[in-house]
């Protein structure tokens, strides 16, 4: 195969979108693709690693992480310091079974679907307020009016933050998934990139986390984090640096993944007139619409794993301690399992996408994040029919998450009584 224009790894490919005619050349040619980490943006060169770009290739390995770990060298592309690898791993994403299960079925004792179910209300009041204050205008910025603050709202209501510290967690997810894009990344004194994957980086978000803990443990209430206090899995509880690396988890995946989708979503629909029509004449498509949403521009583009020994995938040899990439992003255009994979179709079933990833690590907070899409797309679409672009989109710099930092709309004002 000759060599592919696309550089995968530099964060800087993806401010002009996910390239998706590069990953559908390696699907066809090079399936399984030898990428090099060059030094970057102030970053350190690394040993580069193997792109994992079909679906059935993206699931065997999820499937199998006795083969490929995401508790040898943590989930993302970047190796972490040696001396911060031990603080990572305290986090269930970072850990493969048993260790793994124990913990998945501790949390999963807090985030219960009736806990999350019981915020639909919560929800629609709030998406309907952050409507109310954009359509008396005309127009606003998607990203930031619209889709940042409802995932905020839900994950201070879910965590038992309360409301007034939200930008707090906006701030501390800016600075983990930010960290590759100029507008929200941290320099030293010497002007090198702070990773943010350290204890030190964090310090302020774990002393809230603690706060709040104190906080809860003298008045429990029915939130994820009394939850999370109290749930005990065969008579263990969680430690204090797992409770720490929970509160971080859930901060960021439940905060960027949802800000990014929003808007990514709405675009698809904008970009897709026909499709946009379609919905608002049959609103009961919007479940299928949301799956596809998902599919065609899900927030995650990839997790790394770790080979645990000498392997062989799709003929390639993959040696053990080789780092390995699965690019969910690609495996969703992937013609083998999605007829007509680059067309957007909201009625699109089956859609067995793999935006919330497989096996295992399967997204805790899929069910949370499907309920907020519902809520927000039944008060935005209906609400303000003639939305349309206003200006050009400026993505994020970023080679884990495709994000819509900012997206200009307009629309007519006649939308403004709910
Ligand atoms: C559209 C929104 C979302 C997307 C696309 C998404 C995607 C993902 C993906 C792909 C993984 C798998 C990681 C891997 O392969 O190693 C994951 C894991 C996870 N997600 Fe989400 N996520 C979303 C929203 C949320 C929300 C709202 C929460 C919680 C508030 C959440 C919490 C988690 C947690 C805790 C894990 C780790 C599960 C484990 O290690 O067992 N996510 N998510």
């Amino acid at each position: 195969m000759s060599r592919p224009a696309v550089d995968f790894y530099d964060p800087r490919t993806y401010t002009a979108g996910v390239p998706h005619d590069a990953f559908a050349v390696l699907r066809r040619e090079c399936p399984v693709y030898r990428q090099e980490e060059r030094a970057i943006l102030g970053w350190p060169a690394g040993p580069g690693y193997w792109a994992v770009t079909r679906y059935h290739d993206v699931v065997h390995v999820n499937r199998n992480p006795n083969l490929f770990s995401s508790q040898l060298g943590a989930t993302q592309i970047r190796d972490p310091k040696p001396e911060d690898l031990a603080f990572q791993r305290r986090m269930m994403l970072n850990l493969d079974p048993p260790d793994h299960s124990r913990l998945r079925r501790i949390v999963s004792k807090a985030f219960t679907p009736r806990r999350i179910e019981r915020l639909a209300g919560f929800l629609r009041d709030r998406a309907r307020a952050l409507v109310d204050a954009v359509a008396p205008v005309g127009a606003c910025d998607f990203s930031l009016d619209l889709a940042a603050d409802l995932p905020l709202l839900a994950l201070a209501e879910v965590l038992g933050v309360p409301a007034g510290d939200r930008r707090l967690l906006f701030e501390w997810g800016n600075r983990v998934i930010g960290f590759q894009d100029p507008e929200y990344a941290r320099r030293d004194e010497s002007g090198r990139p702070v990773d943010p994957r350290s204890r030190a980086a964090l310090a302020d978000m774990f002393d809230y986390a603690h706060r709040l803990a104190e906080r809860r443990r003298r008045d429990p209430g029915d939130d994820v984090i009394t939850g999370l206090l109290l749930a005990e899995v065969d008579g263990q509880t969680l430690s204090r640096e797992e409770y720490e690396n929970f509160f971080f988890l859930l901060t960021v995946a439940g905060n960027e993944t949802l800000r990014n989708v929003l808007p990514s979503g709405m675009l698809a629909l904008l970009e897709h007139p026909g499709e946009h029509r379609r919905l608002l004449e049959d609103p009961s498509l919007l479940g299928t619409a949301i799956e596809e949403m998902l599919r065609f521009s899900g927030p995650v583009m990839c997790f790394r794993r770790t080979a645990a020994a000498d392997i062989e995938l799709a003929g390639v040899d993959i040696a053990a301690g080789d780092k390995v990439v699965v690019y969910y992003a690609s495996a969703n255009r992937d013609g083998a399992v999605f007829p007509d994979p680059d067309r957007f179709d909201i009625g699109r079933t089956p859609n067995e996408h793999l935006a919330f990833g497989a096996g295992p690590h399967f997204c805790l907070g899929a069910h949370l994040a499907r309920l907020q899409m519902r809520v927000f797309f039944e008060e935005v679409l209906w609400r303000l029919p003639d939305l349309e672009l206003a200006g050009p989109v400026q993505r994020l710099q970023s080679n884990f998450q495709a994000g819509v930092k900012h997206m200009p709309v307009r629309f007519s004002t006649k939308g403004g009584i709910a």
